[in-house]
């Protein structure tokens, strides 16, 4: 079958970053889904795993871990999806990406992609839906559905206009009710933040507590940082409520330390999230995966989610590919980037 792959790991505007290559077809067996894939899209995840070093790979690597397309065949063990079902998912860093005529993926991490979206604007879904999710639900504690206790709560979303940003907004708003003050630095990014649902936005390249303090929001109840946190770090003290909830989706620049002492006065809870835990490890619980795209899925046909694709680069090649991962790796694009499937 066809993919875009590569052996060495270079700069992206190297003709060999990414190359077409031939592989073979892969057999589901066990829990795995064979997925004729229909539409990809691209992540900051696919620009850290392809960025240089001096290393080969003897056999293709394929990078992408987000898509839509239709189950072609099931492994012995599938209870949850079967052959010509049409699904959306993001797949395991552990595994082969999904930049390939062909995929495998565990049905646990996938479901049946909204119905309403084509192939090219649900593969700009699953990745950052499961992580803003798993971040505000399951890693904070919202709660998902409309509770009077949590009608006054804040969430402060750095990097709103991103791609986890984009869909992060629109679940805070819509799903757990919270007031959304989003971080943007450009028009074009501010605005796509409002017409999100974000009910105020603020500039990252000003200082964030001047910037609360100017909207008239002093302490948030919690805080997403998917930009920077060492940058953020040494604020979130200031301006998290007593007992509020800190997540975030990235580690400091270069695995520096960061110090977090001046949460304990607070009480402060500050944790991770990482999308690809439960599936690399296996948890008991990786299923939760399956269920919340289900739900999101059901949520985006009803119209109280709205997809996030902004752009499309084409059919999946290597040229394409590798234009699609220099807008990501420049840092600045709005949304979603998506391909469709190899010709
Ligand atoms: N842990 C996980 O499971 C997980 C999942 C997905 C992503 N991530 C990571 O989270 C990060 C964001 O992912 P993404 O897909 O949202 O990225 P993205 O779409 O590439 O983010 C682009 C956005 O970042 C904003 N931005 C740029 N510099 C910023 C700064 N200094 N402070 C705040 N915002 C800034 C830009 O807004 P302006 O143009 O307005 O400045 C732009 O709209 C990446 O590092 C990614 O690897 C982690």
């Amino acid at each position: 079958m066809k993919a875009v792959g590569l052996y060495k790991y270079l700069p992206i505007d190297h003709p060999e970053s990414l190359l077409d290559v031939e592989v073979p077809k892969p057999e589901p067996h066990g829990r795995d889904l064979l997925v004729r894939v229909r539409a990809v899209s691209v992540n900051p995840v696919d620009v850290k795993v392809r960025s240089p070093k001096d290393k080969t790979e003897t056999k293709p690597k394929i990078l992408g871990w987000d898509a839509a397309g239709t189950v072609e065949a099931v492994g012995e063990e599938v209870s949850l999806l079967k052959a010509g079902d049409e699904v959306y998912y993001a797949g395991n860093l552990n595994r082969q990406g999904c930049d390939a005529e062909y995929h495998l993926v565990d049905e646990r991490i996938a479901a049946r992609k909204p119905r309403s979206l084509s192939f090219e604007e649900a593969a700009a879904m699953p990745l950052t839906t499961i992580t803003a999710w798993e971040a505000l639900f399951d890693r904070m504690g919202a709660r998902p559905h409309q509770l009077a206790e949590q009608s006054e709560q804040s969430v402060l979303i750095i990097g709103g206009a991103g791609g986890v940003g984009s869909i992060a907004i629109q679940i805070a708003k819509q799903v757990a009710d919270l007031c959304v003050i989003a971080t943007a630095s450009r028009e074009e990014s501010e605005a796509w933040c409002r017409e999100l649902g974000a009910d105020e936005v603020i500039d990252h390249r000003e200082p964030l507590p001047r910037e609360l303090q100017r909207i008239g929001m002093g302490e948030v109840d919690y805080i997403l940082c998917c930009n920077s946190l060492e940058t953020y770090v040494p604020v979130f003290a200031e301006v998290i409520k007593p007992q509020g909830k800190i997540c975030t989706i990235i580690g400091a620049k270069g695995n520096q330390p960061i110090n977090i002492n001046a949460l304990q006065g607070k009480s402060a809870t500050f944790c991770f999230e990482l999308m690809f835990t439960r599936p690399m490890f296996q948890t008991p619980d990786m299923a939760a995966q399956h269920d919340l795209l289900k739900e999101t899925a059901r949520l985006l046909d009803e119209g109280t989610l709205r997809h996030t694709m902004r752009e499309n680069f084409g059919p999946l090649n290597a040229a394409n590919l590798r234009r699609a991962h220099a807008a990501i790796e420049a840092g600045h694009t709005i949304g979603k980037v998506v391909l469709s499937g190899i010709d």
